[in-house]
């Protein structure tokens, strides 16, 4: 999972020093790399938000070493989370629960809840520690581009706007985490992601879900703006391989061959979780080609395809 060489004992150590000074500090997750700051420094986490140029109306996850620091950012740790966090993490669910008063507002644009989440990353895992600090970090992207995948990904995006990078190689689920609310009396389904919907209703049964497109201001689900996790170049998703007529482009195929031409046809994997693990990498590449647009044969309509199609939709223009 992580082949990389990864980072030394001394470059965490000087990381997580970092970090209690305040600065910001990029590191790979098992999901995408996180821009992360000390999430009860104030000062810190408004560097996240002018590094990213996002909108302080979107939420930041705080990433945690286990149970014991997450419970001590929420007033409730229900039974609920107690089961999920016990079969999850670490892993890449992100539950939101009702918030302490520690827990800046800023981190929480402003909403009594946190998303808490307590990555598998080895890396990611170590540089809490070490720091010694639950860590704010949303994903580490300027604000409605591409989420990174790799340490390169971060440098091109961010270049000295972060103060740091752990280079911990590619991240091995792809996409980001799943966000589930655990501050309602039923749990909601914020964002589809790493872990499935019915993976966690095999936990705590049913939970219902916040579907499709969200007002521009965002809350309760936040970072539903509309487009979001955009490669520069067109998105589509089409059907039945029927690529734009004009222009230059690239086909990312599924189960569908090409009807006209594309400049360049990559097959993608048919597993829903081997193709997550490859797609915004796929896209960073395409989009550093300047094609005229991007054409995605659409995935299937079932539920293990869900947090694909979410993060598509939303890359795309045509929806
Ligand atoms: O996999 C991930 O979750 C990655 C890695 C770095 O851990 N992080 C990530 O963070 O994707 P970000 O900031 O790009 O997305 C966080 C999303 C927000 O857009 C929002 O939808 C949700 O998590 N979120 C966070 N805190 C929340 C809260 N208190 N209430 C509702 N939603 C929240
Ligand atoms: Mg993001």
């Amino acid at each position: 999972m992580n082949a990389a060489p990864g980072p030394s004992a001394q470059e965490i150590r000087h990381a997580a020093a970092l970090l209690r000074e305040g600065k910001l500090v990029a590191f790979p997750t098992e999901t995408v790399y996180g821009l992360g700051a000390n999430a009860l420094d104030e000062a810190a986490v408004a560097r996240i938000f002018e590094a990213k140029g996002r909108p302080t109306s979107s939420p930041i996850i705080v990433h945690v070493s286990g149970v014991e620091m997450a419970r001590s950012l929420v007033t409730e740790w229900p039974p609920a989370a107690e089961l999920l966090a016990r079969q999850f993490w670490p892993g890449p669910l992100t539950l939101v629960l009702k918030k302490q008063q520690a827990v800046p507002s800023l981190v929480t644009a402003g909403l009594e809840t946190v998303g808490v989440r307590m990555p598998a990353h080895p890396v990611a895992q170590a540089l809490i520690e070490a720091a010694q600090l639950p860590v704010a970090a949303p994903s580490a992207n300027r604000f409605t581009q591409l989420s990174p995948t790799t340490a390169q990904h971060v440098r091109e995006g961010l270049g000295k706007r972060v103060d740091y990078i752990l280079d911990g190689g590619p991240c091995s689920v792809g996409i980001e985490s799943t966000v589930l609310s655990l501050a309602e009396p039923i749990p909601v389904l914020l964002r589809p992601g790493g872990i499935s919907r019915q993976q966690i209703e095999a936990v705590i049964g049913a939970i219902s879900q916040v579907s499709g497109a969200p007002a521009a201001s965002a809350h309760p689900a936040p970072g539903m703006h509309p487009r979001h996790y955009s490669p520069r170049t067109r998105l589509l998703l089409v059907r039945n391989g029927e690529l734009p007529r004009t222009g230059a482009g690239a086909y990312l195929q599924l189960q569908h061959s090409p009807l006209h031409e594309a400049r360049e046809t990559i097959a993608m994997p048919l597993d829903p979780h081997a193709y997550a693990a490859q797609l915004y990498r796929v896209l960073h590449e395409l989009d550093a080609r300047s094609y005229d647009w991007i054409a995605v044969d659409t995935p299937p309509d079932t539920p293990d395809w869900e947090a694909v199609r979410d993060r598509l939709r939303r890359a795309a223009c045509n929806e």
